[in-house]
């Protein structure tokens, strides 16, 4: 039988639990994309079973036929607990929350609240492409403010951009992604102080997406946008479904800073039927009853960072890689093979393995490939062998 290893919390390396039989019965966009000969290592799925506490609460709801619309504020109250426990952010205040259906579509609804048609909405490329898709389907134009060549937020970029931005008197929003996707960088306390003051002095406000908070390497710590001094009218959107992998069920929170809590308090009615009421309760137990199987988890994307250090040193060594402090995204840098700008596409014709391409995400995003760490060791391996095969 197949040694599971298991981390301190006693779970099992939820990474190690899944065949690739079993995986390739699944149905969602990872698994159906792409023919069965191709390796998926692309969209943001993680090849994990389910913590057992999120299964537990959803079957227990369907045995009771408890599946009609949500009610109540549990889920945000989870994340509070979870937040002062894991991050020590005491001041997620339950009555400056607001459910909403994802986060993507909590992003729209608070850009709406603080920009008009037509109005800038800065962001830091390369980033998750459907921050472009989405802006622009909202009648905001996307104005970038690339990161660094160190892939940490350029301040002096970011200064002019909002200046540029608000010339004129218009409204303006900075869309922030930390930790960053695709980089995984964790913005420090430092930088996103600066970021607040930088807005302030602008008048821009800040819209954080905040989904892959709980995903850290060890020893980078999250901080919550809203926990820095001057951040006090930002605006952030968290949830359960990075970390414990339930994009399918539903649900997502958004969150006000003390300063925001009017902004927040006129989201319309209507955007609160969006969330899933099994949504809800599967995100609620995930914080509430899933930290050692997440405990387990980053245990084994540790290792698995590491394991595609190594491998891409020792196969791939053209390729120029900053293993991610958080996420479970590695963003390779590929331009040095000669491949184009679009590698992906090399490796999926040649290797049969899918990878994200990583011109959708922007300026800084051509030569590069993002790929998807949340899998078994054998699986990242077999992925870096038909990289390397595609070269040949
Ligand atoms: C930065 C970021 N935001 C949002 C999402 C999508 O979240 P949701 O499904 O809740 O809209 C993802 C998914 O990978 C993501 O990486």
């Amino acid at each position: 039988m197949k040694r599971i290893p298991h981390d301190p919390s006693g779970e099992p390396d939820p990474l190690r639990a899944l065949t690739l039989d079993q995986l390739r019965r699944r149905t969602s966009m990872k698994w159906r994309t792409y023919p069965a000969d191709v390796l998926p290592l692309w969209v943001a799925e993680m090849d994990v079973p389910l913590a057992e506490p999120v299964v537990r609460a959803v079957t227990d709801a369907l045995a009771l036929g408890d599946t009609g619309y949500p009610a109540g504020t549990a889920y945000a109250e989870a994340l509070a607990a979870f937040a002062e426990k894991r991050w020590g952010w005491d001041d997620l205040a339950v009555e400056r929350t607001a459910i909403v259906p994802d986060v993507m579509l909590g992003i729209v609804e608070m850009l709406k609240l603080v920009t008009g048609p037509g109005d800038a909405v800065i962001v830091n490329s390369p980033v998750y492409p459907p921050f472009y898709h989405f802006v622009a389907h909202m009648d905001r134009r996307v104005v970038e403010a690339p990161l660094g060549a160190d892939l940490r937020i350029d301040l002096d970029v970011l200064e002019e951009t909002f200046r540029r931005a608000v010339t004129g008197g218009r409204r303006a929003a900075h869309l922030l992604c930390s930790p960053h996707n695709p980089t995984g960088t964790v913005h420090t306390a430092e930088e996103l102080s600066a970021v607040a003051a930088l807005a302030d002095r602008h008048g821009v406000r800040v819209v954080v997406d905040e989904i892959h908070a709980p995903l850290t390497a060890a020893g980078a710590g999250f901080v919550p946008y809203l926990s820095v001094p001057g951040a006090e009218n930002g605006l952030s959107l968290m949830s359960a479904s990075k970390a414990w992998n339930l994009a399918g069920l539903k649900a997502a929170l958004a969150i006000a800073g003390p300063a925001a809590a009017a902004d927040l308090a006129r989201l319309p009615e209507e955007v609160s039927h969006g969330p899933s009421h099994l949504g809800v309760i599967a995100h609620t137990a995930a914080l509430t009853d899933g930290t050692a199987w997440l405990d387990a988890l980053l245990t084994g994307l540790d290792d698995n960072r590491r394991l595609l250090a190594a491998l891409l040193a020792e196969h791939l060594p053209d390729i120029t890689h900053r293993p991610g402090e958080a996420t479970y995204l590695a963003w390779l840098d590929c331009r040095a093979l000669g491949l184009g700008d679009d590698p992906a596409e090399v490796f999926l014709e040649r290797g049969r393995v899918a990878l994200n391409s990583g011109i959708p995400f922007g300026t800084g995003g051509a030569g590069h490939v993002r790929l998807n760490l949340a899998t078994s060791p054998e699986v990242i391996t077999e992925g870096v062998r038909r990289m390397a095969a595609a070269l040949n």
